[in-house]
């Protein structure tokens, strides 16, 4: 019997026939609804690899559902999504789409500082309104963002990528991370520093660390207030590092000055939250790696993954790296 994959979202025929030439492959119909849960336990139940997305929840009820599963190619470098402790547990593999999207990611990042800082959306927005009269002195002036400050949290590949960036528009480059990065330090002359001294001498503060235990929330009101009053906050890793009403109080009181979010606590976020009604808000629906380009290597190197780990070979982009083929 071939092995079966099931796919949690509508994904290209060129992606989809190079694992229906193997397998036996089932699809979820729709590109932008996601997977109800019992249909997912449902496929999981029969499923020797699960292509999923960050949108569903890969938890211990749908690895249990699972006893032939022996991959979970998820299409994201993040993987909180997924219980990646009950999957090793278990010998399943946990994979994920690292280095593809890091430049992608970084482009969209910088483009919403830009974005925020120079007031661009609301500049936008105010001349389709009609109410542009005439050329003024501070017409919806913003922030610079050369030679400013740029405070980076969590300093993996996309962060890296952020700070060469940076490079070309002379900003001074600070980051924290769990570990210091002294080649990164040399090669991109970025500067170690702790989290509150981030924080409070960024200008722009730019989140792209992941959703762990130690992150969670890591943005409230109180770590807000210690920002500068200027300060442009953008979030480009998970919802859940941000305390959203700690956000909202700290935009609407002027604490800092404009946030650009490609993530949210909720995902979908309501048009009605109260985040999405201020102008000082840049939202986008998390596409921070979504380029044509890009989409297409994830969801290439999520077949990839699979058919590795289902001919027994160690697949690319393994997350728990204690994971090996079985016989
Ligand atoms: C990721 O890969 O984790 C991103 O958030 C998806 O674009």
């Amino acid at each position: 019997m071939k092995p079966y994959i099931f796919i949690t979202r509508k994904l290209p025929n060129d992606i989809v026939d190079q694992l229906s030439l193997r397998y036996e492959v089932s699809m979820w119909g729709y590109e932008d609804i996601a997977v109800p849960k019992e249909r997912l336990l449902q496929e999981a139940a029969k499923a020797n690899a699960l292509l999923t997305m960050l949108s569903e929840q890969v938890s211990e009820e749908v690895l249990s559902a699972g006893p032939n599963l022996k991959v979970v190619a998820n299409m994201a470098v993040g993987y909180d999504n997924v219980d990646v402790n009950t999957a090793a547990k278990k010998g399943i593999a946990v994979c994920n789409t690292p280095d593809v999207l890091t430049d992608s990611t970084a482009d969209l990042t910088f483009g919403l500082m830009l974005a925020a800082g120079r007031r661009m959306v609301e500049s936008s927005e105010y001349i389709k309104q009609n109410k542009w009269q005439s050329w003024s002195p501070m017409l919806l002036a913003g922030q610079d963002i050369h030679h400013k400050t740029l405070g980076i949290f969590g300093m993996g590949k996309i962060g890296e990528a952020v700070a060469q960036r940076a490079k070309g528009f002379n900003m001074k480059v600070i980051y924290h991370n769990r570990t210091r990065k002294t080649e990164q330090e040399q090669r991109l002359g970025a500067k170690f520093c702790s989290f509150t001294e981030l924080i409070q001498s960024a200008d722009f503060v730019v989140c792209l660390a992941p959703l762990t235990d130690e992150t969670r929330k890591a943005f409230t009101y109180e770590i807000f207030k210690q920002m500068k009053n200027t300060a442009v906050f953008i979030n480009a890793s998970r919802g859940g590092l941000v305390d959203e009403q700690g956000l909202l109080t700290a935009l609407q009181t002027g604490e800092i000055t404009a946030a650009g979010l490609d993530v949210f606590e909720r995902e979908p976020i309501s048009a009605d939250h109260p985040l999405l009604k201020l102008p000082n808000v840049v939202a986008l629906p998390h596409i921070g790696s979504s380029s044509r380009e890009t989409r297409m290597a994830m969801m290439q190197l999520c077949v990839d993954n699979i058919i590795a780990v289902l001919s027994g070979e160690k697949p690319p982009a393994l997350v728990n790296q204690d994971w090996k083929p079985k016989n």
